[in-house]
């Protein structure tokens, strides 16, 4: 067994994220107490456990720690901890100790589990057994809340406070002795007259062609160059603030919300085109003038993105290669050709839809040395293949768990670069889609044995949840 305490990872990432939402400055870390640098140096921090890796511990800066008390304004808000766990080690949180103040609950612990699970810790709680996600869950949120300032007074009495310590571990036994966490979180508020995954008109039928009808995907999404018609990467509408896509379209060129928008109900595409001699300036100009057209036959939907959470597991191999962009303003899901959302798959690790039929959508399926992008939305309907051929195929590469690959063994079709962030979808036998993947990687596009790789959903529900999940969002109904 490895226990690592969380201290060791003194990433300093609190500076960095939005996750660790704690606002200090550089100054204050330098004046500030060992025992407050350590806990603001854990806040935010993002921890995955397996089998061989399989305890981590946190605690506060303590209470009873004397300097603590004095810098107390400097750590009132949120500090959060975050455990992901994998395929043998679903989690569990026990906290030996937790002293905190008790009235009304206004310093306290939220474990939660982003599928409405949720218990709020605090005063002088002792845990008897340990707990575990909902619904089979295996990640688990942990947020420290002050929710209410100290007075002068209260101050000096909350020396006598201890704080807490934690343990997260890999569940024994499938979780047998834990208890799953009380249904207490947010929960989902719906839309009345929208189901996720339908599609309420579909035009007439393409023959030949690979090319999607108008509505096909009435979930899709579009990240363009704000005011423009050029798309870089793809996504899919998940709720009413947020749209579902992959990290790499932002992560490697440190993509800001400002610099990006998000289009619903588009279709057709426009070009920067490359060999052209005009000035920058003229060539924008063209552009803005041809998005503002097209946008008005299409009845396109332009937002502007106030977030851009990239998933903070995010490696160069593209593992957890997952992002939500959170909306200016909530979708309008009402009117002919309305956008709908995309259902999110039922919460089962188990499933891995081998053999499923998908399909793919996106405007660069076209070819991989050709001009790739296509004017219009393009489909393809890929099988989902075993990870482990596609592990034999690609021996160098590092798959994990949270890829799915899919396509074709021969070669000749595939997703490609400018789908990137797009969704892959699965009819269920209802007639209803769900996401399944999200366009990740492959090694160049179509060629053979080199299938295209797919950040699997199933695996990243919880962190899509819980990032995505909020009082003012909603969601269409599942049926
Ligand atoms: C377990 O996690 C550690 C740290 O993240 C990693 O270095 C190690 O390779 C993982 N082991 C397995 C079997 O996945
Ligand atoms: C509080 O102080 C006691 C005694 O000095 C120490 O054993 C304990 O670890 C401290 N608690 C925390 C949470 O730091
Ligand atoms: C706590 O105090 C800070 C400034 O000292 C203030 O900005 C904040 O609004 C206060 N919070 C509450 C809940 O009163
Ligand atoms: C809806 O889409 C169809 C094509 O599928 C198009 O002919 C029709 O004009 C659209 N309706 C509106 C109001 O945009
Ligand atoms: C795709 O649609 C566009 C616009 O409707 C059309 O010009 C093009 O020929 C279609 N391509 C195919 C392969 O059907
Ligand atoms: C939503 O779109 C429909 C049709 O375009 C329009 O009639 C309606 O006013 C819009 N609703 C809102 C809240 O903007
Ligand atoms: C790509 O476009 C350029 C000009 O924009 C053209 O010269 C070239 O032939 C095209 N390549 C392919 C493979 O279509």
């Amino acid at each position: 067994m490895t226990i690592i305490s969380l201290l060791i990872f003194a990433l300093l990432n609190f500076l960095l994220q939005n996750e660790a939402l704690v606002t200090v400055t550089e100054e204050d870390f330098k004046t500030a107490p060992q025992s407050l640098r350590d806990f603001w140096k854990t806040c935010g921090s993002y921890v995955q456990l397996n089998e061989s890796f399989n305890t981590a511990e946190f605690q506060s800066f303590g209470f009873n720690s004397t300097n603590a008390v004095d810098r107390y304004d400097l750590y009132r808000s949120i500090c959060g901890w975050n455990f992901v766990g994998s395929q043998n080690c679903p989690l569990e949180i026990f906290c030996p100790e937790v002293d905190l103040r008790p009235q009304g609950c206004q310093d306290e612990l939220a474990i939660s589990d982003g599928l409405g699970g949720r218990v709020n810790v605090c005063g002088n709680q002792k845990f008897t057994k340990p707990w575990k996600a909902t619904q089979g869950g295996r990640d688990l949120f942990v947020r420290f809340q002050i929710l209410r300032n100290y007075t002068k007074d209260q101050l000096s009495k909350a020396r006598k406070y201890k704080g807490f310590r934690c343990i997260v571990s890999c569940s024994k036994n499938g979780g047998a002795g834990a208890k799953p966490l009380p249904q207490k979180g947010i929960k989902k508020t719906m839309i009345k007259n929208c189901a996720c995954g339908e599609i309420p008109e579909k035009g007439g039928r393409v023959v030949g062609g690979q090319n999607a009808t108008r509505n096909e995907f009435p979930w899709i999404a579009t990240i363009v160059i704000p005011g423009t018609r050029v798309s870089f990467c793809g996504g899919a509408v998940i709720n009413s603030h947020y749209v579902l896509t992959a990290a790499h379209c932002f992560w490697f060129a440190k993509i800001a919300p400002q610099q990006i928008e998000v289009l619903l109900r588009s279709h057709e595409m426009d070009f920067i085109d490359q060999s052209s001699t005009k000035p920058k300036s003229e060539i924008m100009k063209e552009l803005i003038a041809t998005a503002r057209r097209i946008d008005e036959a299409e009845k396109t939907q332009r937002f502007k993105v106030v977030a851009i959470k990239n998933h903070p597991l995010f490696t160069t191999e593209f593992d957890f290669d997952v992002a939500l962009l959170r909306l200016d303003r909530p979708v309008n899901f009402t009117g002919p050709n309305r956008t709908t959302t995309i259902c999110l798959p039922k919460f089962d690790y188990k499933n891995t839809y081998l053999g499923a039929k998908s399909q793919v959508a996106g405007w660069g399926l076209m070819d991989e040395v050709g001009n790739a992008s296509s004017q219009f939305l393009q489909k393809l309907e890929v099988p989902v293949l075993n990870l482990d051929d596609c592990r034999r195929v690609l021996p160098k590469s590092l798959i994990t768990e949270r890829m799915l690959c899919a396509g074709y063994m021969e070669g000749g079709r595939d997703s490609c670069k400018g789908d990137s962030g797009g969704p892959l979808v699965f009819q269920k036998p209802n007639k209803y889609f769900e996401q399944i993947g999200i366009v990740s990687w492959g090694k160049g596009c179509a060629r053979e044995n080199r299938p295209g790789f797919y950040s699997r959903v199933t695996e990243l529900t919880q962190w899509i949840y819980y990032n995505s999940n909020e009082p003012e969002t909603k969601w269409c109904q599942e049926i």
